[in-house]
Parts: C-alpha cells; structure tokens; sequence
C-alpha cells in the first residue's frame, strides 16, 4: 500500500520516486521492493541545519529555508530540492536547486498550514512545518 506523496528510493539504481495517488501495489525497482523514505523531523547536530523553516518576508511573500542557518549548497553536499505540501495534501510546490544556489524556495501564498521536506544529497529526507 502506497500513500498520496509518499518517497520511495531503489537501494540498487538510486531511481527515487513519489506516489500522486494512492495505490494498493508494492513499488518495485532492479528486482526488489523499493524503500520508503521517511523524513526526519528532529536533529541533535546543531553545527548544520537541516529542517526546513517557513519566513514571512512582507511583500515578498514567503521564503522557505533549509536551516535556521542555512544549510551548504557546495557540490559535494546540498539540498537538492524543497517541497512544501498543503495540510490537506491538495497543493504541492517543488523547487530543485543545483550547488551554488541559496536553499530556499519563495512561495508567493501558503494555503493554511503546510509542510516543508528538504533533501540533502548526504543527510537525507527533513520535514518541517509552518505555523
Ligand atoms: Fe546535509
């Protein structure tokens, strides 16, 4: 059973995956079940940032940033893509970034409460929420 945006990532070729709809199936890739991705929520490191927040910046709308303090954007290590998903699951924003760019995606509106997963290219899956 799969669930509505839910990560999926093959152990073997790396191929990485979210579900749009529901579905009853396993996920399979190279011959074997594919493994969820489950976004962590807390961190103990505190010399390195990865929980996405939510910053109201008047007239520019909202920026959402990986990091209190931002997370490295060199090539061997950064964020490679933001997505904040509406409480209601209805809306779904994705940002890729490349090393160089800020970790931050700007949203123009936020549909109430929302949630935010960052993906580092060594840490893994994040999840923060707005207020
Ligand atoms: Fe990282």
């Amino acid at each position: 059973m799969t669930e509505k945006l839910e990560m999926y990532r093959c152990k073997i070729c790396g191929n990485f995956v979210q579900v749009i709809l529901d579905g009853y199936g396993e996920l399979v890739c190279c011959g074997e079940a594919m493994e969820k991705i489950n976004p962590n929520t807390t961190e103990e490191v505190k010399t390195e940032y990865h929980i996405p927040v939510y910053k109201y910046t008047g007239k520019d709308g909202i920026v959402i940033q990986v990091g209190v303090e931002p997370h490295p954007m060199i090539k061997e290590h950064y964020i490679m893509f933001i997505e904040t998903i509406s409480e209601d699951k209805k809306r779904v924003k994705l940002q890729y970034l490349e090393p160089g760019d800020q970790p931050k995606m700007l949203l123009e509106s936020k549909i109430g409460k929302e949630n935010a997963l960052a993906f580092c290219n060594l840490h893994g899956l994040w999840r923060g929420e707005s207020d």
